[in-house]
């Protein structure tokens, strides 16, 4: 085990190279839980990592939760912090909506890698992949948004959450393309992160943030069926 943390009322355990919930987990924890599908729904919690966001759905009251990850430890891992926190998640190993069939949500929620990579091609292994996400940080946000609505019960939400360098627009319009009507359902601005400052020339150069500015939204948006 090589961290082990408490956040509220939920206590987390991780493998090594799993993901550490960070403020962002939590944001959209919150979020999730404010969603009126969310008690006695169906739940999604795609790129789950140690399972926070899927396990404090299932506190919260939903009826069924599915956590999924590509990596096999973040499944043990979400399994391991069920037990711990006394409620029932079901782990599974997939890409993305592949690894749940046809079936369908009330609530997907995704906190995805959307980190813009220095490099395009996105890293398979390590600890890259939690964050690098292409050139705009939406390489995994942008096939989750497209492949959701498929995925969503009638009247069922997606929430995703990233950075305002990511672009709010580009979010709003792709969920509108897919069908889902776009809205910004958190905001919370602050300083950019140690990973987005060391870049921020490069995300100057490609348009990404302004130039000078050294802070960001983080955004929860939501997309409903
Ligand atoms: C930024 S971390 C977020 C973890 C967790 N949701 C949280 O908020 O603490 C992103 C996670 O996405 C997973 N991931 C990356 N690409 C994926 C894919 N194609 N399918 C499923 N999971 C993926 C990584 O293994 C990592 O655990």
């Amino acid at each position: 085990m090589s961290g082990y943390g408490c956040a509220g009322m939920i206590r987390i355990a991780r493998l090594p190279g799993v993901f550490r919930p960070l403020s962002d987990t939590w944001m959209l924890a919150a979020a999730a839980r404010r969603q009126p599908r969310m008690r006695g729904g169906r739940v999604l919690d795609l790129c789950t990592g140690s399972g926070a966001v899927a396990i404090s759905a299932a506190r919260a009251g939903a009826r069924s939760v599915t956590a999924v990850d590509v990596s096999q430890r973040a499944v043990w891992t979400v399994r391991l912090n069920a037990r711990l926190n006394g409620v029932r998640v079901e782990a599974r190993r997939g890409d993305l909506l592949d690894a749940v069939g046809e079936e369908r949500f009330d609530v997907i929620c995704a906190n995805p890698p959307y980190l813009p990579a220095v490099e395009d091609a996105r890293a398979a292994r390590g600890a890259a992949r939690h964050t690098e996400a292409g050139h705009a940080g939406r390489t995994v946000l942008d096939r989750i948004i497209a492949a959701a609505p498929a995925h969503l019960l009638p009247g069922g939400v997606l929430l995703v959450i990233h950075s305002s360098v990511n672009g709010e627009g580009a979010t709003v319009d792709r969920m509108r393309a897919a069908g889902l009507e776009p809205l910004v359902v958190e905001r919370r601005r602050g300083p950019l992160g140690p990973l987005l400052t060391a870049r921020a020339p490069i995300l100057e150069a490609r348009g990404l943030l302004p130039s000078g500015e050294r802070h960001e939204d983080l955004l929860v948006v939501r997309g409903r069926a």
